[in-house]
Formats: structure tokens, C-alpha cells, sequence
């Protein structure tokens, strides 16, 4: 079982094999994640949502992202390991983002990181890292640490300007050096015609079929995290509903006096 490099990710857009990337942030879920043959594990700073249960993603620390990166690296074996740049963790100077970016393959153990937007000062850093050895994955459309500038989570690019603003800072950051685009909440055909521009893989997040793989954020596709869910994600379990049966059926048994029984007992 050999592990997956930066190389493998960008030619399996080559070979036209559909890459998969889940969300993890402790050891038992990436150790299951990797089991499972996933391309890509994201320590997501969605972390500050599902994990550590702030209203949106801008309160997360880089200690908290760093503590929970190595936690994730401690559980895989093959998997890329990326972590995802938290908010103000990589936008007051250049220098801070480069030694922050650092943090996470030198203390954590990712082997990239992700960061969200492509003004100026994001593209010159995408060079910079990338120069220095730090692979990037960038991140555009809905950019969820911009949402007070968004004003909620709605599609972005469905007007023919932004569609061509984001073809213009995808083709910019595939530029720059990043090594894949991570693209959210975005049209199924402007996903689609942002993928076949680029010769770097395009991670859809609610952006199609027409991207070179698919992201999902774990705690929502097991149906774990049910406080809302967007059209973009597909449950394929419906672990919030198993787990309460579980802690009900605990709750009962040691009050009726049935746990433990013999069997559990010395
Ligand atoms: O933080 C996260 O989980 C993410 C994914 C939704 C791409 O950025």
C-alpha cells in the first residue's frame, strides 16, 4: 500500500480517474477514511462547525487545526493529508502565512494545506508556497470564511460575470502553482467548464459532476450533522439517528439493571 503523493493527485486527472477527498479531524474516522481507499483526507477548518460546535468556521485556531491535524496523520497510512489554513491564519502578512503554512508539514504532518480566494496577495502566496515546498489546494466559489462578505451561503457564479471571474482566478491560481481547486457551491456546467481548462484537478464541493473528484465533509454525509443540509450533500448513513438509539438503549439497560451481564462481567 503505497502512499499518495501530490504527484499521483495530479495525473489521475490525466488518467481520468474521479478522485474522492472526505473531511477528518481525529484518529479513528481518518483511520477508517484511509481503510477505505480515500484519495484525500482534509483536516477542514469546517472542524470549528461540526467538531468544536461554533456558528460558522471563523472562530477556529491554527492550534486548534494543528492539534487536530495530528491526530488525523496519527490514523493514515496512505492517504494526502491536507490541512485547511484557518481564518486570519494566512491573510495579515505573507511571512506569517508562510511560517503558519509550515506549522502544518512540519508540526502536524499534513502534506499540503488549503487556502480559500485568489485576490493578489493570495496568488503571490500560492507562488511563494509552492516555491518553498508547500503544496496548495485552493479553494474558490463559496468561500465559507468570507461569509459575512457573502451575507449567507448562497451559489456563487450564476451570472455570466462571476462565472468568468472564476474561471479567471481558477486559471490564476493553476498558475501560481496550486495543485488542485477545491470548487463550492458552484453551477454543475461552470464546474464543469472550469475542469476541462485546467490541467489541475478541480475537487467538487457542490459543484457537479463535471469536476475531476468530489469532496464531502464527513459528519454530513453520515448523516451525523443534521442541523441543515445543502442540496449538495448526499447522506449515505444516518449515524445521528443510530448513535442516540445506542446511547438510549445504554441509558435503559444499566436502569433496568440488565448491564453489565455475566458475559461482561469478571
Ligand atoms: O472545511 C472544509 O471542510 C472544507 C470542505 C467543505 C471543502 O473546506
Amino acid at each position: 500500500m503505497s502512499k499518495i503523493t501530490i504527484k499521483n493527485i495530479m495525473e489521475a486527472k490525466k488518467e481520468g480517474r474521479k478522485l474522492t477527498m472526505l473531511t477528518a479531524f481525529d484518529y479513528l474516522t481518518a483511520s477508517i477514511i484511509d481503510d477505505a481507499g480515500i484519495d484525500m483526507v482534509l483536516v477542514g477548518d469546517s472542524l470549528g462547525m461540526v467538531g468544536l460546535g461554533y456558528e460558522n468556521t471563523l472562530p477556529v485556531s491554527m492550534e486548534e487545526m494543528l492539534h487536530h491535524t495530528k491526530a488525523v496523520k496519527r490514523g493514515v497510512n496512505k492517504a494526502l493529508i491536507i490541512g485547511d489554513m484557518p481564518f486570519m491564519s494566512y491573510q495579515l502578512s505573507e511571512d506569517e502565512a508562510v511560517d503558519n503554512a509550515s506549522l502544518f508539514l512540519k508540526e502536524a504532518g499534513a502534506e499540503a494545506v488549503k487556502l480559500e480566494g485568489a485576490t493578489e496577495d493570495i496568488k503571490n502566496l500560492v507562488k511563494r508556497l509552492t516555491s518553498i515546498g508547500i503544496p496548495v489546494m485552493g479553494h474558490l466559489g463559496l468561500t465559507p470564511q468570507s461569509i459575512h462578505k457573502f451575507g449567507g451561503y448562497d451559489v456563487q457564479a450564476n451570472t455570466d460575470e462571476a462565472a468568468k471571474n472564476l474561471l479567471k482566478d481558477a486559471k490564476a491560481l493553476a498558475e501560481a502553482g496550486a495543485f488542485s481547486l477545491v470548487l463550492e457551491k458552484v453551477p454543475a456546467d461552470i464546474g464543469k467548464k472550469v475542469s476541462d481548462s485546467l490541467d489541475i484537478p478541480t475537487i467538487s464541493c457542490g459543484a457537479g459532476i463535471g469536476c475531476d473528484g468530489q469532496v464531502l465533509v464527513t459528519s454530513d454525509m453520515l448523516g451525523l450533522f443534521t442541523e441543515f443540509k445543502p442540496k449538495f450533500v448526499k447522506r449515505y448513513a444516518n449515524l445521528s439517528k443510530e448513535m442516540k438509539k445506542a446511547f438510549e438503549d445504554f441509558r435503559k439497560e444499566v436502569e433496568e439493571g440488565m448491564f453489565p451481564g455475566k458475559e461482561h462481567s469478571y
